[in-house]
């Protein structure tokens, strides 16, 4: 019953370094939540009910990070894609790691229609996760994300806009604009605006430092592959452009280039495109 369904059942898990506790049911097997903690491998994500089951564990998994192909590197940053069908028991595993934290029904079987990119940190000991996004291999709607989470541990660091960020340069490899599955979280709109804003502003500054400068919404979304849809709501908000005679005209001011100026100074961990060795699915 849906009731059941939102209850919390899981007290604490351990990842890696990190005690969390969790914000909502996710469907881990019933024998395993009535212990008060349950330790997950932070490299494969299976999980165990005891310190010492996880050791025992660990001496036999050899990967130091997830499965996949690792499609990004850049300092200590690296994304893996996985596969949902070549990778279903890593899927699955993530899956209902991810349920912890989202408040949405969420497929935790059926991972076959999905990609999964990984972001992860890496240090001596390995490639630690930090969070995720989920992809359609088919998306008739044009979505180039279907679920994010940063894990609690690294949230508000800059990890959630440097996901949104390489769902957006995939796209931008694809050659297509995208847009995220809706609804949204409450947290997950907020990265979505903070992120639109950044890009936005950041595509008007460049297009009008170009010597003959040809400012248009089909520009900016060339630029950015955020959706015509997406880049006319974030610019009405920022009162960039007015709907006049029934066209979009926009307006730039002397307030919005300050704007980004304040925005670029909280310097957060970019993708650097030239670092992604990646190549749209046939
Ligand atoms: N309260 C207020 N603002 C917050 C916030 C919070 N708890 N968490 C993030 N923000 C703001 C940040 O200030 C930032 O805006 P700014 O750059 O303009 O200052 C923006 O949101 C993004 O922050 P960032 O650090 O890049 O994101 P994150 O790593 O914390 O991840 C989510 C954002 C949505 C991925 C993360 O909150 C999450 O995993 N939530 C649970 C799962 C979820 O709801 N997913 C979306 C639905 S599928
Ligand atoms: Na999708």
């Amino acid at each position: 019953s849906v009731d059941h369904e939102s209850m919390k059942n899981v007290q604490m898990i351990e990842l890696g370094r990190y005690r969390i506790k969790p914000w909502y049911f996710s469907p881990y097997p019933k024998e395993l939540v009535q212990f008060p903690c349950i330790y997950i491998c932070e490299y494969c994500l299976a999980y165990k009910r005891s310190k010492v089951c996880l050791q025992r564990h660990l001496q036999k998994c050899l990967l130091p990070h997830p499965p996949g192909n690792e499609i990004y590197r850049k300092d200590n940053i690296s994304f893996f894609e996985i596969d949902g069908q070549m990778n279903k028991q890593y899927s699955e595993n993530l899956c209902l790691l991810a349920k912890l934290f989202l408040d949405h029904k969420l497929t935790y079987y059926d991972t076959q229609p999905f990609l999964f990119y990984i972001l992860t940190v890496h240090d001596h000991a390995g490639y630690h996760i930090v969070g995720y996004f989920s992809k359609g291999k088919e998306s008739t709607e044009g979505y180039n994300l279907a679920c994010i989470l940063t894990l609690p541990s690294y949230q508000k660091q800059g990890y959630g806009k440097l996901l949104i960020e390489f769902s957006y340069e995939l796209s931008k490899i694809e050659g297509k604009t995208g847009s995220p599955e809706k609804p949204l979280s409450d947290l997950g709109m907020l990265s979505y605006k903070s992120y639109w804003e950044e890009t936005i502003l950041e595509a008007i500054r460049s297009i009008m430092e170009e010597p003959n400068p040809q400012l248009s919404i089909d520009q900016i979304c060339t630029m950015t592959a955020i959706t015509r849809q997406d880049v006319i709501c974030t610019m009405r908000n920022l009162e960039l452009i007015f709907y006049y005679k029934n066209q979009n005209v926009i307006i730039l001011n002397e307030q919005i280039i300050e704007r980004l100026d304040v925005m670029k100074k909280n310097n957060r961990i970019r993708i650097d495109p030239s670092a992604i060795r990646w190549t749209p699915r046939k």
